[in-house]
């Protein structure tokens, strides 16, 4: 098999992809350049210093704030996330420490929150 097949196949299985990334905020340049690869299956932790741009990174995927550049692909296709809600359809959410949760409903509640849950819709 060829290094280029190697490559392809495993392009195939990225389930998302952030390319070069940038955000500024007031001249704070939060993301440079970032990039990730997230294939399926797989765990990663995002590691840095306070202010390295580990939140920043999250808010892009996850619809809050919008990149100055660079691109997003979801199963090797262009994703365009202008939203929250356009990166939840796109199955790509953010879960909050405990200080963003409703302690009042269920975990599965706070997971679905702002989506029907299963009970709702009959099943
Ligand atoms: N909404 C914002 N407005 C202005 N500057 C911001 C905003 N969000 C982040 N920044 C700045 O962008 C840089 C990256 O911040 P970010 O919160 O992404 O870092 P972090 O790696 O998550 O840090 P921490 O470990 O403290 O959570 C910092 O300089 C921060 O002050
Ligand atoms: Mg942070």
């Amino acid at each position: 098999m060829s290094a280029v097949m190697v490559q392809e196949d495993q392009d195939s299985l990225l389930a998302l992809r952030a390319h070069d990334i940038h955000k500024h905020f007031d001249g704070v340049a939060a993301l440079s350049g970032a990039r990730l690869d997230v294939r399926e299956g797989e765990i990663h932790a995002l590691l840095g210093e306070n202010g390295a741009g580990k939140s920043t990174l999250i808010k892009v995927l996850t619809g809050v704030h919008q990149p100055d550049q660079g691109s997003l692909e979801r199963d090797a296709e262009p994703l365009e996330i202008r939203t929250v809600r356009d990166a939840q359809r796109a199955g790509v959410v953010a879960l909050y420490q405990e200080t963003s949760i409703i302690p009042t409903i269920s975990v599965a509640e706070n997971i679905l929150l702002g989506e029907r849950t299963p009970a709702q819709e009959g099943l």
